[in-house]
């Protein structure tokens, strides 16, 4: 293994954000920032990945789990303070530590790459990734010396008139070699406008002790914008949809409205799909071949078979299988399983319940704790009555059962294979096989009588 590390700078509490959740934790397309930038460190070969959070951020370490060594900030007292808290783990350690900002969510592993690849072919001390901006305001700018070598970064509220006119941004992504950076930053003073200990300022030391210092120029600025405000937040949700819906594309996805399509990066979507305006497809979602999503359809953590078709529907972390038809308005909630050929029509919720192959539920129903079988016809309205304000109950309909209209079942309750229950009935027992159940008040007609209410 390349003696390769990672800091992720996630401890900036992001004033400007005006929010009470840390910024990083602000998601772009459904997953927060410092996630998508962990994500691409994580396809890098890297022996560790430290990340920086701020006192009192348990969830940002709980957003990234086992992947990344933690270390507190406990006061934000700038970038390079920021880094130095990884000294724990990373000091004396001989190899190349690359420094990324938690608010870079469209950084991707190619360009980190590049860095790397940059960094060792010029055997750099430090390599910074900069970006030519139309508009550099609010980045550190890059300054070069006659023979185009980089000295120094000028924070813009540290920059004079004419620094301030450069176009060379500093993208906040750096490869060093680590035993320097570690010794640099105890020479980092906080003498500047914002009285911080600015990570940049490690370039100079570098460059005063003759290291060399190298700098990679992406061609794509958009990749490297850092988010402080939601304003820039709404801009990179733009740019990563953009990208997203492209490749989808691309991969023989028709996406009708991509400007109002909402797919997040781990979802996978098979060929010929047909997404619908006005969807939101994220979290671990697959979809298969020739389905049809939206529109205005909202899809989490779901497995979509082939040929379904989802229209106008919300379904969470849930299986729907081959040729399924749910919606319009129809509601799939969490640990649904549901089969090949199975409608799920309008007005029906589906919870936490396995329905098998060519089973119908058309409409107006609700569905909780429910085990059916296949070829199962539940008639409209037709409710399972799963919970008596304490505990919740098992429902089982076996195969070819056929339920009536507004027939209620109080769980627990069985209706046996191929059994009938009658229209209107309230079920609290058992019913077997092939039976008739009618569980209902006995109609009776009284004759003239209403003419007298009238
Ligand atoms: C920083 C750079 C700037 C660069 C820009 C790129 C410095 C001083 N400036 O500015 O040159 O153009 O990023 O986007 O480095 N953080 C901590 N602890 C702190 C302060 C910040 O962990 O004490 C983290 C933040 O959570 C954030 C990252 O470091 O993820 C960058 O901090 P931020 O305040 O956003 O820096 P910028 O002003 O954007
Ligand atoms: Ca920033």
């Amino acid at each position: 293994m390349l003696n390769r590390y990672a800091i992720v700078l996630a401890a900036g509490k992001g004033s400007r954000m005006k929010s009470k959740l840390y910024k990083v934790l602000h998601p772009v397309l459904g997953k927060p920032m410092v996630q998508h930038v962990v994500d691409q460190l994580k396809g890098l070969d890297l022996a560790s990945i430290t990340t920086v959070v701020g006192f009192g951020a348990e969830k940002v370490q709980e957003q990234l789990g086992k992947t990344c060594e933690f270390v507190i900030q406990e006061e934000q007292l700038g970038t390079g303070h920021a880094v130095q808290q990884a000294e724990k783990y990373l000091a004396n350690k001989k190899g190349t530590t690359i420094v990324v900002c938690g608010d870079t969510p469209l950084l991707t592993q190619d360009t980190i790459q590049a860095v790397l690849n940059h960094h060792e072919k010029e055997r750099a001390a430090v390599t910074i990734l900069t970006a030519h901006a139309e508009k550099p305001a609010g980045y550190g700018r890059i300054v070069r010396n006659a023979n185009n070598q980089v000295s120094k970064i000028v924070e813009q509220k540290d920059a004079t008139e004419e620094e301030k006119a450069i176009q060379e941004i500093n993208t906040g992504t750096y490869c060093f070699d680590n035993e320097l950076l570690f010794e640099a930053l105890k020479k980092v003073s906080n003498d500047n406008a914002q009285g911080e200990y600015y990570l940049p300022d490690v370039i100079q030391i570098a460059q005063k002790e003759n290291q060399k210092v190298a700098a990679y120029q992406t061609v794509d600025f958009e990749e490297t914008i850092g988010v402080n405000d939601r304003v820039a937040l709404s801009q990179a949700e733009v740019l990563m949809k953009k990208r997203i819906n492209e490749q989808h594309m691309r991969n023989g996805v028709t996406i009708i409205d991509p400007g109002n399509t909402y797919i997040g990066t781990d979802v996978s979507i098979g060929t010929d799909v047909v997404i619908d305006p006005g969807c939101v497809v994220q979290g671990n979602t697959t979809i298969e071949d020739e389905a049809v999503i939206g529109p205005n359809s909202e899809v989490t953590d779901c497995y979509i078979g082939a040929n379904a078709v989802l229209r106008h529907s919300v379904a969470t972390s849930s299986y729907i299988g081959k040729r399924v038809q749910v919606g319009p308005f129809a509601h799939i909630r969490p640990e649904a399983s549901i089969g090949d050929d199975v409608k799920v029509g309008n007005f029906v919720e589906i919870k936490k319940s396995k329905i098998d192959n060519k089973s119908k539920v058309p409409h107006l129903s609700y569905i909780g704790d429910a085990d059916i079988g296949s070829g199962v016809n539940i008639g409209c309205g037709a409710i399972t009555v799963n919970y008596d304000g304490k505990n919740k109950f098992k429902t089982t309909i076996e195969d070819d059962a056929f339920i009536g209209c507004n027939a209620n079942l109080i769980a627990p309750v069985t209706i046996g294979k191929g059994a009938l229950v009658a229209a209107g009935s309230t079920i609290n027992q058992d019913v077997p096989g092939d039976a008739l159940s009618i569980g209902r008040a006995k109609q009776v007609n009284k004759e003239e009588y209403a003419k007298k209410y009238k």
